[in-house]
């Protein structure tokens, strides 16, 4: 039976509800459902709005706890978006990014099976590997996957998450869908290094925070690698049609992504220099030119890439009726306008 919107006896445990992709997927839930929440993370501060929400219960808990593992799965339906998923991390703390992206995936699927939840497990659109500049189309069902050696420690990350895919299709009674999201932008990604994070975000937000700090955006190996960019937006719409979907997304894996978005790093640059500028009223050329960086220089020992992760996306199409639709220049813009307004006064 399909999930209805308006059944107010409805409550949807999200976990990592206070990240990027969990901070959207409550507002839509609140907005567009009568549904209750179960919001489990340990950082709040993008969902500061929403903290007294009488149709919410926040716990401040770390999934790696195993009572609060049994208390998500007595929940129906159960997002599970806690991850350790940025890649300057994938090396130097492999271990955590393990347990973070497999052991706790793998303990909440177990206590959903014996539940009876329907657990929808975020896993990455890293699963494909180390693809290579003319990979083809990644099919959900069809693709072979190619990590790099053990020694490239960057592969800690897809290796986790694919192997908690293969725990979760292959554990019985398990109600469950996999979503392997490719490259999702938008308001609330990530962070400013030395402002609410350390480290180094991903792609869209370190060139947001190099263009406000009037920094030049480091080209990784020389910004060959090709991503497809898709809204988060799209992500929270794939989300609806699949709670709307009934028994079809069930036992199944699915890419969420928007292959029109396809661009390399450096177009990308090139893109976000020549948006940045108009937003700003300053012309292109007035902005420091990119710079080729090396990989490892960059990340750290260990670090790898996938050179090219271009989504097919038939199979949501066919199954759940979804195609993403925010173009590539439109969720460049709506993130760096976002990020120019939060950060504007720590740019500094
Ligand atoms: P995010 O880092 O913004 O959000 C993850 C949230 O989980 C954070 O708020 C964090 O505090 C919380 N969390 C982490 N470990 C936890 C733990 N042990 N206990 C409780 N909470 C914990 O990341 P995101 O971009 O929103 O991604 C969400 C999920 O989607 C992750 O599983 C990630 O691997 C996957 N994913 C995201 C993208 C993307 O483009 N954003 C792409 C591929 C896969
Ligand atoms: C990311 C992360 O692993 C996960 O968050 C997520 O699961 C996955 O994408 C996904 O979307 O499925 P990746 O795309 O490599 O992986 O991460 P980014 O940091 O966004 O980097 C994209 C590309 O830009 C890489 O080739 C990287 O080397 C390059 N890059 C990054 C730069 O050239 N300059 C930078 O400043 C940052």
């Amino acid at each position: 039976m399909p999930l209805s919107f308006n059944d107010s006896s409805v409550t949807v445990a999200i976990v990592g509800c206070g990240g990027f992709i969990g901070s959207h997927l409550l507002d839509a839930v609140l907005c567009r459902t009568k549904w209750r929440v179960f919001g489990v993370d340990v950082d709040f501060y993008r969902i500061q709005h929403r903290l007294n929400d009488e149709r919410c219960e926040f716990i401040n808990a770390d999934l790696a706890d195993p009572r609060i593992v049994e208390r998500i799965a007595q929940f129906p339906v159960v997002v599970n978006l806690a991850a350790i998923c940025t890649p300057s991390r994938y090396m130097a703390e492999a271990p955590a990014v393990i347990r973070s992206n497999y052991d706790h995936p793998a303990a909440l699927a177990c206590a959903c099976a014996k539940s009876g939840a329907w657990l929808i497990h975020f896993s990455t659109s890293e699963v494909y590997g180390r693809t290579l500049e003319d990979s083809g189309q990644l099919d959900e069902d069809k693709t072979g996957f190619v990590f790099g050696p053990v020694a490239s420690s960057r592969w800690s990350y897809a290796t986790a998450k694919l192997l908690a895919e293969r725990f979760i299709a292959g554990l019985a009674g398990l109600c469950w869908t996999v979503v392997r999201p490719f490259n999702f932008v938008g308001p609330y990604m990530d962070f400013m290094p030395g402002v609410d994070g350390e480290g180094i975000p991903r792609v869209l937000a370190n060139f947001s925070t190099a263009l406000l700090r009037g920094e030049s955006l480091k080209l990784v190996n020389g910004g060959k690698a090709r991503r497809t960019f898709t809204s988060v937006f799209d992500a929270v719409d794939f989300m609806f049609a699949l709670f709307a979907s009934g028994d079809k997304g069930f036992s199944q894996a699915f890419n969420v992504g928007n292959p029109d978005n396809e661009v390399s790093i450096a177009e990308l640059a090139e893109r976000m220099r020549r948006i940045f500028a108009r937003l700003k009223g300053v012309t292109v050329e007035s902005l420091p030119a990119p710079e080729v960086v090396d990989g490892e220089t960059f990340y750290g020992s260990g670090y790898d890439d996938s050179m090219r992760r271009l989504p097919s996306v038939e199979k949501a199409a066919k199954l759940l009726g979804f195609r993403a639709q925010v173009p590539l220049d439109v969720a460049v813009e709506e993130s760096l306008t976002w990020f120019i307004g939060h950060y504007s006064n720590a740019a500094d």
